[in-house]
C-alpha cells in the first residue's frame, strides 16, 4: 500500500549476484541488528560529518532511520535520494543509495554505500555500484555520475575506479570532527555504457519518474 503512494520502495535491481531493493521498514528492521554491531567503528573512517553512523547506542539505530525517513520525506525536484537494502541470497547486509541534485536539468548523480563488515572484499560493493549506475543511467537516462571517498578508503577508491571513473579532483571535509582529504570521482555516460553490462535487470523504473520529477529526454 505504502509503495504505491511512493514507487520508489518497489524498486528492484537484479544482478547475478545480488538484488537492491527499494528500502521499507521491514528491510530497514532487518538491517538494524548490522547497524547495532556498528559500520564504522575503526579508522579509516569512511563516512563525513554528520554521520548517525558514528553515533553511540541506543541513539544511534533511532537517528540512523530518522535520516532516512527524511530523506524519503524531502524528495523534491531540486533534491532526491533513493535507498536500497542490497540482499544477497535473501539476507539483507548493506545499503546502497542513489542521490540526484537538480536531476532534469544536470542529469548528475551521485551516490553513497556500506556494507556489513563480514561482507566486504568479496565483490559486493563493485556489483552494488554497478546495479545502481545502471539504475541511474539506463533506467533514469543520467549523463554522469560522481563518487567521492576519502584518501585512505581504498575499497571505495577502488569500486570508482574499476568502474571507469576518472579522478575529479579534490575537496575537504571532516570525518568525526578530524579534516581529511577527498578524493573526487566522476563518470559520463559514454565511458558508462562502454562497460555497459547486459545482466542487470531494472523493476519498477517507469513508476518512479513523476515523483522524482524525471523527464524522458537523455542529454
Ligand atoms: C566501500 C564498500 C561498500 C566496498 O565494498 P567491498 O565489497 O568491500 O568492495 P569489493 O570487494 O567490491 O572490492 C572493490 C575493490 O576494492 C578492493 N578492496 C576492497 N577492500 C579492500 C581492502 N580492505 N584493502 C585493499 N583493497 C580492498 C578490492 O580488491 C577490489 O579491487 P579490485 O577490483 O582491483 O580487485 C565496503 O568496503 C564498505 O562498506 N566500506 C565501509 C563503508 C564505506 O567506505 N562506504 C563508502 C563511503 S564513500
Amino acid at each position: 500500500m505504502a509503495a504505491d503512494l511512493y514507487p520508489p520502495l518497489n524498486l528492484k535491481i537484479s544482478t547475478p549476484l545480488l538484488e537492491l531493493h527499494g528500502a521499507t521498514d521491514d528491510l530497514l528492521t532487518q538491517l538494524l541488528p548490522v547497524v547495532r554491531a556498528g559500520v564504522a567503528g575503526s579508522p579509516p573512517f569512511p563516512f563525513d560529518d554528520p554521520m548517525s553512523l558514528y553515533d553511540d547506542n541506543p541513539g544511534r539505530e533511532r537517528r540512523w532511520l530518522q535520516a532516512i525517513w527524511r530523506g524519503r520525506g524531502t524528495v523534491r525536484p531540486d533534491s532526491w535520494r533513493l535507498y536500497f537494502a542490497v540482499m544477497v541470497e535473501g539476507q539483507a547486509v548493506g545499503m546502497q543509495d542513489l542521490l540526484g541534485r537538480e536531476f532534469d536539468s544536470f542529469r548528475t548523480v551521485s551516490t553513497f554505500s556500506w556494507l556489513a563488515p563480514g561482507v566486504r572484499h568479496r565483490g559486493l560493493g563493485r556489483e552494488m555500484r554497478a546495479a545502481i549506475l545502471h539504475l541511474a543511467f539506463e533506467g533514469f537516462g543520467a549523463s554522469e555520475a560522481t563518487s567521492e571517498a576519502f584518501f585512505d578508503n581504498v575499497a571505495s577508491n577502488r569500486v570508482s575506479e574499476v568502474m571507469g571513473y576518472q579522478p575529479d579532483g579534490s575537496d575537504w571535509a571532516t570525518r568525526r570532527g578530524e579534516a581529511a582529504v577527498l578524493k573526487r570521482w566522476r563518470l559520463t555516460r559514454d565511458a558508462w555504457a562502454a562497460n555497459r553490462r547486459s545482466d542487470i535487470e531494472l523493476t519498477g523504473v517507469d513508476e518512479c519518474k513523476p515523483v522524482l520529477y524525471i523527464t524522458d529526454t537523455v542529454r
